[in-house]
């Protein structure tokens, strides 16, 4: 009895604290000050966890491999990811310096050791997005599941891709064009989004 009684009333206790200090304004959230290295891991985990859990069930389409999935999702890769998650080439930009967390750097990533669940992960991360992390849900901006398989498999295409091959690449693709199945091209005209990299990116 007595322990139960100490244990809930150093919950209250806590709760209280936290109600105080979340109250007081006394939480960071400046995306410049980094989060305490033990919050930053908890959000981390969380992170991982959550997605696998969700992710690790979904089917992966059989023609993920088929080049013209490559194709058409480097157009929509270079019309709505490249200024947070860069370019063959890109060295930074300026919104990804200044976001916190860094979106990755989907030109050079980490290698996986399972690819199949690598799809599966950027599937999900690309329709569902991340709270809180500037990482948006593609799918509530009207992107089909066919054209998030399509940006994934962009997304598997060799680290050894150079910026003329993928210039090259997003030229010959149909532009950005949110469902690949009709290919009916969006709001954009081709030569809108057959443009150069940003010159105010450094
Ligand atoms: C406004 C910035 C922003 C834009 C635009 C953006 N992302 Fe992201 N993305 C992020 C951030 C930030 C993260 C990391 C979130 C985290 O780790 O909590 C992320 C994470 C990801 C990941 C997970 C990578 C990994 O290895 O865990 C994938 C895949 C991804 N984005 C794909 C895309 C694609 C494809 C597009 C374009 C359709 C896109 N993103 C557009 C900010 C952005």
């Amino acid at each position: 009895m007595k322990i139960a009684i100490t244990i809930v009333a150093t919950l209250a206790f806590l709760g209280i604290f936290a109600g105080i200090f979340i109250y007081a304004g006394w939480v960071n959230v400046a995306a410049d000050v980094p989060h305490e290295p033990y919050v930053f891991k908890v959000l981390e985990v969380a992170r991982e966890q959550a997605i696998r859990r969700d992710a690790s069930g979904l089917s992966v389409p059989a023609d993920l491999s088929d080049p013209k999935r490559a194709r058409r999702g480097s157009g929509n890769y270079d019309a709505m990811c490249v200024n947070c998650h860069l370019s063959p080439g890109q060295e930074n930009s300026e919104i990804r310096r200044g976001m916190y967390p860094e979106p990755p750097n989907l030109t050079h990533p980490e290698p996986a050791t399972d690819g199949v669940l690598q799809s599966r992960i950027r599937f999900w991360v690309i329709k569902h997005g991340i709270k809180a992390s500037g990482m948006p849900a593609w799918s509530k901006g009207g992107v089909s599941d066919q054209a998030i398989w399509d940006l994934v498999a962009f997304l598997n295409c060799p680290p050894s891709l150079d910026a003329t091959s993928y210039r090259q690449l997003v030229h010959a693709s149909d532009g950005h064009v949110h469902d690949s199945a009709d290919h009916s091209r969006e709001e954009h005209s081709s030569d809108e989004h057959h443009h150069e990299p940003d010159q105010s990116l450094h």
